[in-house]
């Protein structure tokens, strides 16, 4: 496929550079030029003045739900959603049904992976049936592809256990990512324990239950050497432990969602159980510690946590309402218009935690924006201003707490796999 962009702002974080009022050439899906008023003949152009173009972006943690619930999502719809939000690659988590914890479940993923628009990475069970019992064959997954180990749902209680899985998968180099809630400090998910879940009558989840489990385990991945991903961080205490590993030379990385960065407990009294979601969203003074971290560069990912989940389910009262709300398709919006318009972050620094930080800690190819590249690049408006509503949501399910909210900065488009997709053009 071949296109001429025309005009944009180039924010390569694999070269570190960026390049104002530029044009792109693209023949056969691959970057022959850049520079000034490039013309050709014939070749599909888009003029796009005052644009930016990144990466395709990188999510390492989306549920696609594919096998098991696919009236939720599948495979390709899930795809759909990431396109939208500016996406080329994503890394499914394993808590399907059922889970994704054989090398067979593994190559079956990458069979019907084969047939998205984009590139689709999986994470494999670090346990049997995610039970945390038993360690999966960890050699056996990475050699089927699994780009790292991960029982997301459902925290690991067993510190032996997870020991030896560090242990193992740092002979491979393959990240383990972690769901922190220790069930010992939660006496109902997804909402945080304090006034709100007092007001709600639902028994919270405790910032312990995050604080504990990462302190233990920042301990086990410094002394294993494992890389280490703990997911979508909810506490000041958890984004500080964070550090003080990092400082202390763990390979250890934390994703911020969205939802996190931006929202806070008092969400759940207008949203109810459509801002339910493990580990619950939490007090202010947690979510400004997660803006400074992002803004320290102490954490280094931004991940959607995309779970989708039907409007029926989550209907039930609070207590039974599954928790997880989808993200792909909103999360660079809310990212640029609350951390870059917001002063927090230069829109570099939200591409590299979008795209390359994700890319290098899970060792997916991402390449740069230079001649001789494969074309792998999201076009954005930083300008549109535009409301999240129903015709958002590009898959199959539209559970987000987000509906209403205005936001600044619109994906425009993607190139990836030598195919164009124009999305808001
Ligand atoms: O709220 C959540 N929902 N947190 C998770 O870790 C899992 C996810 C899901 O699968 O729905």
């Amino acid at each position: 496929m071949d296109l001429l962009i025309q005009g944009v702002d180039i924010f390569d974080p694999v070269a570190d550079r960026l390049l104002k009022k530029q044009d792109i050439k693209i023949l056969d899906g691959i970057i022959r030029e850049v520079g000034e008023d490039l013309q050709e003949e014939g070749l599909p152009t888009c003029q796009a003045p005052g644009s930016y173009v990144f990466p395709g972006l990188v999510d390492v943690h989306v549920h696609f739900r594919d096998p098991g619930q696919t009236h939720k999502e599948d495979l390709m719809s899930g795809s759909q959603a990431a396109l939208a939000g500016g996406f080329s690659q994503v890394i499914c988590m394993a808590n399907t049904a059922p889970a994704i914890d054989s090398p067979q479940r593994v190559e079956a993923f990458y069979k019907k992976a084969q047939a998205s628009p984009i590139d689709l990475h999986t994470v494999a069970g670090l346990t049997k049936n995610l039970k945390g019992q038993e360690l999966t064959d960890l050699e056996g997954l990475a050699q089927a592809g699994a780009v790292g180990f991960s029982d997301d749902g459902f925290p690991l209680a067993d510190p032996s256990l997870l020991y030896e899985a560090m242990v193992r998968a740092r002979a491979l180099d393959l990240p383990i990512s972690l769901h922190e809630e220790d069930p010992a400090f939660i006496g109902k998910p997804g909402v945080n324990a304090g006034p709100v879940a007092q007001d709600l009558n639902h028994p919270g989840a405790s910032s312990l239950a995050e604080e504990v489990l990462i302190a233990r385990d920042g301990a086990m991945a410094l002394d294993t050497g494992c890389k280490l991903d703990i997911q979508h961080l909810s506490t000041r205490l958890g984004a500080q432990l964070v550090k003080f590993y990092r400082d202390q030379g763990a390979q250890i990385v934390a994703e911020v969602t969205p939802h996190h960065f931006s929202l806070t407990e008092e969400s759940l009294l207008e949203w109810g159980s459509l801002a339910k979601v493990n580990p619950p969203i939490r007090r202010e003074e947690d979510r400004q510690a997660l803006v400074q971290g992002l803004k320290d560069g102490s954490l280094s990912l931004i991940a959607s946590d995309h779970a989708p989940h039907t409007l029926d389910e989550k209907a039930y009262p609070l207590t039974h309402a599954p928790s997880g709300m989808v993200g792909l398709e909103t999360a660079l919006a809310l990212g640029h218009t609350l951390l870059v318009l917001g002063g927090h972050l230069s829109m570099m620094d939200l591409v590299k935690k979008m795209s390359l930080n994700p890319a290098r800690f899970y060792k997916l190819d991402l390449p740069s924006l230079e001649p001789g590249q494969r074309a792998n690049l999201c076009l954005f408006d930083p300008k549109k201003t535009w409301t999240i509503g129903p015709e958002t949501f590009k898959g199959k399910s539209q559970n987000s707490p987000f509906m209403g909210y205005k936001v600044t900065g619109q994906v425009q488009g993607v190139f990836t796999k030598n195919h164009w997709h124009e999305i808001n053009l």
